[in-house]
């Protein structure tokens, strides 16, 4: 073979694992995509049943479920840290059915706030739950949800079909 067709047979089959390896990464980033899309649901799923579990104690009236109840307000400090994690490029619509909005990765530095400002108010709700007085942790349960939960999902989050 002549020194002009190896180099040509060689060329082609680098272009030929080029195409192969960007098709492979493609796959791999879809798929992992799905899988992060899964476990933003379950760190979100994860988050609303905390803050129900603290409702449940704050309309007891016991002092000591409201006080016991700062525990799940710090598992929502923990998880809500995590939030920009779990929501990767790629882990959106089109990685199957979710209701995240482009938004987020357009503004990344807001959708991060979102979650920080989720993180404060959780803390806060903490310490509000810590003291026992239903009346303050009711106040801060309030506004969890409100900053909280509605300063990301109004912004980032698509609207019920
Ligand atoms: C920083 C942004 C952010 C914060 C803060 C946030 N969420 Fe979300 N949440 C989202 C996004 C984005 C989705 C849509 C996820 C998807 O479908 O890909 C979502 C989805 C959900 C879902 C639906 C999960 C599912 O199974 O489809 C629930 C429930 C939820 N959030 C509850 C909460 C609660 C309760 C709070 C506050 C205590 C909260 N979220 C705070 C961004 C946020």
């Amino acid at each position: 073979m002549k020194a002009s067709r190896i180099v040509i047979a060689a060329g082609s089959l680098a272009a030929l694992s080029i195409v192969a390896f960007s098709s492979l990464t493609h796959e791999a980033v879809a798929a992992s995509g799905a899988e992060t899309l899964a476990v933003r649901k379950a760190v979100m799923r994860s988050i609303a049943t905390h803050f129900g579990a603290i409702k449940g104690a704050i309309v007891s009236g016991d002092q000591n479920r409201i006080k016991a109840a700062a525990r799940h307000a710090m598992a929502m400090n923990w998880l809500s840290a995590g939030i920009p994690t779990v929501t990767p490029q790629g882990s959106g619509l089109n990685a199957g059915k979710s209701r995240a909005l482009p938004k987020i990765w357009e503004d990344w530095a807001g959708f991060k706030k979102a979650a920080a400002g989720l993180t404060t108010e959780s803390g806060k709700l903490a310490a509000a739950l810590k003291t026992g007085d239903a009346k303050a942790a009711m106040a801060q349960f309030a506004n969890t949800g409100k900053i909280g939960c509605g300063g990301c999902h109004r912004f980032f989050r698509a609207k019920k079909k």
